[in-house]
């Protein structure tokens, strides 16, 4: 794939700079015999345009538009591309994408346990052409690579979800749609024609509303329910905490449920029921602003819903009927019953708990600490992945996230036995500096990287990686 369209920017002042080439004139030879001369050389450097994998058509893309003075307008590494997010991003929105439990601790042993594992390079193979595609319930998929279910993501981009639809429906990458996405289930679905998408489900307190949910993933063409076992209560998040900020208390995130019919019925009988006894908040500058939020999250006439009972009802409905901690094991047998796409449970980290899914019928699991958001002095989900995969022994397949940023993480989660892995952050803030573009490119960055990494240690094909090709550090 390789798109110029947006990705790159003018102004680079590094020494692919070419000066005369539409980046600037300063001190120029100009002319199109330099022009030419620059293409090809970059030619010389980094292959040729048809250059076979990801990786080096990546490269090309790139480095080829360097010679025009443009450099990728998102960056290519996860600390500057934070970093970049950061700055264009208001502080509730960085803080909630970035933050985690607690004093983050989860977060930083889910990068430490990445690096206690080293590649093994192997030299003198052929490895001119790669395949870096997996099957995952009878789709072959581009890469091990999905993205992983981020929910309110109108915080760092108004296209939010439909950005991520287009970006990953380009390359072919499934995206994992949030049950606290910003856009309905069925216009991102709708963005995406036939490339794969799978639907993440919260376990709310009304089994009607689980049962509308799961039947509209099945009519939107989702080829499996990822249940999120680890968030039936929010963890305890000291940024958000200090901003008082929760984005669904604003309307933001809620998108799948003002969608749904059942959901939009209870809000009803909740207003109904409430009417003018409802307390009303005080007019402050803030509150206003949040009720116009609430109003816009409600579908309709913005005009008239900033009248209506029901935007802040659904509010009050999404913030009663979110998540029930009370699940257990016996519930999975009644999801069971009502769908018959894979059901693949988010969350599993402990080896018992594994083997006991994979006992009650279940399809596959996500090894993860849902990015350290929810238990704070959690085991690193890298650390938890060998032992769950041990328990699974091969009968279903074990995703696994938390931690992932560059292709060579993704080589290193495979090799401790991931079928594949969800890119979680990494996307989010390539949507926030970029848009769908900045999404594309992230996760064009992180396959291309994967590829060269597949090939630069000597293999060919993503089931070649075992435990064998690491040591421990
Ligand atoms: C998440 N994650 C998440 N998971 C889920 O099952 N449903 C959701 O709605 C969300 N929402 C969400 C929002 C934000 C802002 C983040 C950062 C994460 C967790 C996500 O799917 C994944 O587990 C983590 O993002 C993995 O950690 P890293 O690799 O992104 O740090
Ligand atoms: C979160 C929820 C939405 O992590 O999963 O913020």
């Amino acid at each position: 794939m390789c798109r110029m369209r947006g990705e790159f920017t003018e102004g680079h002042t590094g020494p692919s700079r070419v000066p005369g080439v539409s980046g600037g004139t300063r001190g120029a030879t100009t002319g199109p015999a330099h022009r030419q001369s620059a293409a090809t050389c970059v030619t010389t450097v980094v292959g040729v345009t048809s250059a076979a994998g990801t990786g080096r058509r990546r490269q090309d893309a790139v480095y080829r538009a360097g010679v025009y003075g443009r450099h990728p307008r998102v960056p290519t590494v996860y600390r500057a591309l934070a970093r970049e997010a950061r700055r264009r991003l208001d502080a509730r929105a960085y803080g909630y994408v970035a933050g985690g439990a607690g004093d983050e601790d989860t977060q930083r042993a889910d990068r430490a346990a990445f690096d206690r594992w080293a590649v093994v390079p192997r030299v003198l193979r052929d490895v001119s052409r790669r395949d870096t595609s997996v099957e995952l319930f009878g789709r072959r998929l581009p890469a091990p690579l999905l993205l992983g279910p981020v929910g309110a993501l109108e915080l760092v981009h108004p296209e939010a979800d439909l950005a991520v639809a287009r970006a990953a429906a380009s390359i072919g990458v499934p995206m994992v749609f949030s049950n606290q996405a910003s856009v309905p289930m069925e216009t991102t679905a709708a963005a995406m024609s036939d490339s794969p998408r799978w639907m993440q489900l919260y376990w709310s307190t009304s089994d009607e509303l689980v049962e509308s949910l799961l039947g509209r993933a099945e009519a939107s063409g989702c080829d499996a329910v990822v249940v999120t076992l680890d968030t039936t209560m929010l963890g305890w998040r000291p940024r958000d905490l200090d901003l008082g900020h929760l984005p669904f208390a604003l309307g933001k995130g809620i998108a799948q449920y003002t969608s749904d019919p059942v959901f939009r019925r209870l809000v009803e009988e909740r207003a109904a029921a409430a009417g003018a006894r409802d307390p009303q908040p005080r007019p402050t500058l803030a509150a206003v602003r949040a009720l116009v939020g609430m109003a816009r999250a409600w579908p309709g006439s913005l005009v008239e819903n900033l009248r209506s009972p029901l935007p802040r009802a659904a509010v009050e409905t999404f913030l009663s009927i979110y998540s029930r901690p009370s699940i257990t094991w016996a519930d999975l047998a009644w999801l069971r019953e009502r769908t018959r796409l894979p059901i693949v449970l988010k969350g599993v980290l402990h080896p018992d708990d594994a083997r006991r899914a994979v006992e009650e019928g279940v399809d596959g699991l996500v090894v993860s600490t849902h990015g350290g958001r929810q238990v704070d002095r959690s085991i690193a989900a890298l650390d938890a992945l060998p032992d769950v995969v041990d328990a699974v022994d091969d009968r279903v397949p074990v995703l696994f996230d938390s931690g992932i940023r560059s292709g060579a993480d993704v080589l290193v989660a495979v090799a401790l036995g991931a079928r594949a892995v969800l890119l979680g952050r990494p996307y989010a803030w390539g949507l926030g500096v970029a848009g769908e573009d900045g999404v594309r490119q992230v996760v064009e960055d992180v396959l291309g990287e994967f590829d060269l990494t597949l090939g630069l240690t000597g293999h060919t094909a993503v089931d070649q990686l075992t435990r064998e090709v690491l040591r421990r550090r």
